[in-house]
């Protein structure tokens, strides 16, 4: 029978990298323990251009493919959401959109337009109308929190759910981090953040995350759908052929693809932009 569902965050002491791992402990008849993960690693990139690249992840149908794609493209990275700060003050009832979550949150509190160090600490809100408020960051890092989500795949009524996470807050004051929201109240499943702050140059805020949803499973044999991603994905296509028989170069692609179907053949689409080397 299925255990309950973890998530812990790992802030690497030798680098400025941030793990979150999700996942699942399972029993067989012998008494064996199996712990089946699946993690994102944040890396610290300087620029909010370079967002794209920073989040890897390890997700089991992906690198099922992994071979092929690493054939075509240097990477992977799942693309995620947006946080908006909204100050140290209770954002209070919003009108919220019910839009596909982009997993990054931004900052709107008049309190933080000048301050350039990011700070995790204060109220975020995504696109989804989902509300999260971390207290005070500690000395070394750890923080804690409260998150209220929008969405649930549950029929339960939705209830504010306690978060735990850790950051690196490097010299230009920039950080990666990562926190784990345990739905227990209302949920048997538990979901990991991962991340970084940038500071926009109109002042504000804007936390980048991906996060894996880790559902709880009755049995091994339905590991493969317990967790979920919000299905967006980033890369790169280096093309072999061109139509002007220039040099190609590296190009950046994006796509989504359907959540993963019980035939476990999902559809997907992407853009490739040619623009470094095509109209
Ligand atoms: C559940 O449905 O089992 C618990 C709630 C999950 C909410 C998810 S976590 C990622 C995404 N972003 C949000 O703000 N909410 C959803």
């Amino acid at each position: 029978k299925g255990q309950p569902t973890f998530g812990f965050t790992v802030n690497w002491s030798f680098s400025d990298s941030i793990t979150v791992f999700t996942g699942q402990c399972f029993v067989d008849e012998n008494g064996k323990e199996e712990l089946r993960t699946m993690w994102l690693l944040r890396s610290h990139v300087d620029k909010i251009k370079d967002d794209w690249k920073a989040t890897s992840c390890a997700i089991p149908y992906h690198s099922a493919v992994s071979m092929i794609k690493e054939a075509v493209s240097s990477g992977s990275a799942v693309s995620g959401g947006t946080l908006l700060c909204q100050g140290d003050e209770h954002p209070g009832e919003k009108k919220t959109s019910k839009k596909k979550d982009k997993a990054t949150m931004s900052c709107l509190g008049e309190s933080r337009r000048h301050i350039k160090p990011c700070n995790l600490t204060g109220w975020w809100e995504n696109d989804l109308g989902s509300k999260m408020q971390v207290f005070k960051v500690g000395k070394d890092g750890t923080f804690s929190g409260e998150y209220h989500t929008a969405v649930s795949s549950t029929k339960k009524p939705i209830q504010l759910s306690p978060l735990t996470g850790s950051q690196h807050l490097d010299e230009d004051g920039q950080c990666t981090f990562g926190f784990t929201v345990n739905w227990k109240k209302f949920s048997d499943s538990t979901a990991v953040f991962v991340g970084q702050c940038f500071n926009r140059d109109d002042g504000k805020e804007v936390l980048h995350t991906s996060w894996l949803l880790r559902e709880k499973v009755g049995w091994e044999s339905d590991n493969w759908k317990a967790t979920r991603d919000n299905g967006d994905f980033q890369g790169q296509y280096l093309t072999r052929v061109t139509l002007s028989g220039g040099c190609a170069q590296i190009s950046p692609l994006r796509g989504t693809q359907q959540q993963i179907g019980e035939e476990g053949w999902p559809t997907f689409a992407f853009t490739v932009r040619w623009d470094k080397f095509s109209n």
